[in-house]
């Protein structure tokens, strides 16, 4: 079964992965060891709390730990535009039973590569912050790492700017430390993610459920819709961390090639690009991770919204 570690920034599509994988951990596909915490769509203190919140409506007693606020160089530039105030669309949720871990996330992190070493699956939703501080603590971290699949950069396409994506441009730096350092990724990029989205029109299924819980959805993701229609033009939830999710459970949801990719740091047009190396010859490095050009949308939404209903269905 795959035991998984979730690094990430809860956050509106961050949220819908965790009821997705919370919902594959109910069918028995997978087990969630822990989840780390990182400052990205708001502050740190806020998506722990969130991702704590989410565990408990879920009624799942998955450790949070919290890590880092800031990027390695840089400040943060949190995302409330998008996320809300409270990184979960203005719901203003009252605040979770459970609290934290003792343990930082990079103590987590590197604690259960030694509990589960060669087992352990990572999923990245957000900053790579956390995986990079825990790497520069302990390097052999890489080898102990059965595979990271990381929702982050692009090939071709960017989102916070021409060429950049969020979880990348959010810390460049440590994505740098992440991808030099052995470990075997699968990168899902916007160049795939933004094929998977719903529209008003896919929300249907949820709005035929008239209770509290596709309420709290219904909100998050109009809130989120409506915020990237402002930015876009485009009204609708781009399901970035759901994806990367299922590619966890189902690789095959995704085409990828092996490519040489590296994160770009000083261009001021194209700062945190990922420079992903398709030449037949990679005179630049060794292929250092499987990158995904192409996805199975109408499969994974699917997937999705039915384990969405689930969860609402009992509520
Ligand atoms: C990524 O950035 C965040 O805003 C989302 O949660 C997602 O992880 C998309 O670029
Ligand atoms: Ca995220």
């Amino acid at each position: 079964m795959i035991k998984l570690l979730l690094d990430v920034d809860t956050g509106i599509d961050d949220a819908l992965a965790l009821f997705y994988l919370a919902q594959a951990q109910k069918q028995g596909q997978l087990e969630i060891l822990g989840s780390t915490t990182v400052g990205g769509n708001v502050e740190v203190a806020q998506t722990t709390l969130n991702t704590l919140k989410i565990w408990e409506m879920l009624e799942l007693d998955i450790p949070v730990a919290a890590g880092a606020n800031n990027p390695l160089l840089v400040p943060l530039s949190p995302a409330p535009f998008v996320h809300g105030d409270d990184g979960l669309g203005n719901s203003f949720l009252s605040p979770p039973k459970k609290m934290r871990a003792e343990e930082s996330a990079a103590e987590m992190i590197l604690r259960l590569s030694r509990q589960y070493s060669g087992e352990l699956t990572v999923l990245t939703t957000a900053p790579l912050t956390n995986i990079a501080v825990a790497l520069l603590q302990d390097p052999s971290l890489a080898q102990r790492i059965k595979k990271l699949v990381l929702m982050g950069g692009a090939v071709f396409t960017g989102n916070v700017s021409a060429v950049a994506e969020a979880n990348i441009a959010n810390d460049p730096e440590a994505a740098r430390i992440v991808f030099r350092s052995g470990i075997e990724m699968t990168m899902i990029g916007l160049d795939v993610t933004h094929e998977v989205y719903w529209e008003e029109r896919d929300l249907e299924p949820l709005i035929k459920i008239d209770n509290q819980r596709s309420a709290f959805l219904l909100q998050i993701i109009r809130f989120i819709s409506a915020a990237y229609e402002s930015l876009s033009g485009w009204r609708r939830i781009v399901l970035h961390d759901p994806l990367a999710a299922g590619v966890c459970l189902f690789p095959d949801l995704v085409k990828t090639e092996k490519r040489y990719v590296d994160v770009e740091l000083n261009g001021d047009l194209t700062r945190g690009m990922t420079v992903v190396d398709r030449r037949g010859r990679t005179p630049l490095g060794e292929e250092n991770m499987e990158v995904a050009l192409e996805v199975d949308a109408e499969r994974f939404k699917t997937q999705l919204m039915q384990s969405l209903l689930v969860w609402i269905q009992e509520g």
